[in-house]
């Protein structure tokens, strides 16, 4: 090390927190990542247990155990691993979720596709969540609609795992059916319900290399990839939801925002829906499909 950095190194020992705010957030703007002084605030204040008042009310000079985490969060920050992973937790609809490798983080979008189902169909009795990931649709669901049956499904055994862990944290695990499958493969003949909902897979695979290095190096691809032209698992949903669902049944996806035609004409040819609502998100752009079946 040379004297610089060795003086910098016996001076950070004995720097208060806003010297470590100051060294994170100069070390995440190099990096080119977004946002850098929110990130480090974020970081430091889950290393110290301190929310971001407490951050810069906080004189003492740092823990050299906490100095050595702090270092560790803002490398694998600057490799653009997602805040969310480092941290280990996002908030969904007013819940703190785990999040992990193995499932997708949730989305701001996500949120307002529950809001809309619980406005559409306040504790709607039997609630299917196609492609659970980590959980938050069917926990929150199942948290809002006290008498509601949820089956959550998901074809990947390590996010239902994340999903289950989930349900045990807001208290919800036992009133929802784990269910690894095929969408809605595993579904007895003759169960229907009232509510199909699902966040699937809608990036068109060749996209996948162009996401932000957040989304496509740390997210899992599974949780991503629709198919050749993002809309594999969505058509094939629309075909098979109508046989699973009680008449006048709500089938409600949230979808890429340049869909919304595609699913709408999909609807229609099959005959299997007798409205199809398309609504937007915050900024604007088509974001959910919701459709009623016929049969
Ligand atoms: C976009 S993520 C959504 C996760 C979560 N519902 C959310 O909104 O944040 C899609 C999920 O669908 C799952 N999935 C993909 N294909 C599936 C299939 N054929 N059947 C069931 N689940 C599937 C993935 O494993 C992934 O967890």
């Amino acid at each position: 090390m040379s004297k610089d950095a060795t003086l910098r190194e016996i001076a950070g020992r004995v720097q208060p927190a806003a010297h470590w705010l100051r060294w994170g957030t100069a070390r995440l703007a190099t990096a080119g990542v977004p946002h850098p002084s929110v990130d480090a605030e974020m970081l430091l204040a889950a290393v110290l247990g301190l929310d971001r008042t407490g951050l810069y009310l906080r004189q003492d000079p740092l823990e050299p155990k906490d100095q050595a985490s702090f270092r560790k969060y803002i490398a694998r920050r600057r490799r653009r691993e997602p805040l969310q992973y480092i941290l280990g937790e996002a908030p969904f609809y007013g819940r703190l979720f785990r999040v992990n490798g193995d499932v997708l983080i949730p989305r701001p979008e996500t949120e307002l596709l529950v809001e809309e189902v619980l406005k559409r169909h306040p504790g709607a009795g039997r609630i299917v969540d196609v492609g659970t990931g980590g959980g938050c649709i069917a926990v929150t669901l199942a948290s809002e609609c006290p008498g509601a049956q949820v089956v959550a499904v998901d074809r990947s055994q390590r996010a239902l795992q994340t999903a289950h862990a989930n349900g045990s944290r807001h208290g919800v695990a036992e009133r929802i059916h784990w269910v690894c499958a095929d969408l809605l493969a595993a579904l007895r003949d003759g169960y229907r319900a009232d509510l199909i909902v699902a966040n699937l897979p809608y990036v068109a695979s060749g996209e996948l290399p162009a996401l932000q290095p957040e989304v496509g190096a740390y997210e899992p691809w599974e949780a991503l990839d629709g198919g050749s032209d993002g809309l594999s698992l969505i058509a094939a949903l629309c075909a098979a939801a109508p046989r699973m669902l009680v008449r006048g049944g709500l089938l409600a996806l949230e979808i890429g925002d340049q869909q919304a035609s595609a699913v709408r004409a999909m609807a229609r040819r099959s005959g299997l829906y007798d409205s199809v609502d398309v609504i937007r998100d915050l900024a604007g752009k088509d974001r959910m499909v919701f459709l009623n079946s016929l049969r």
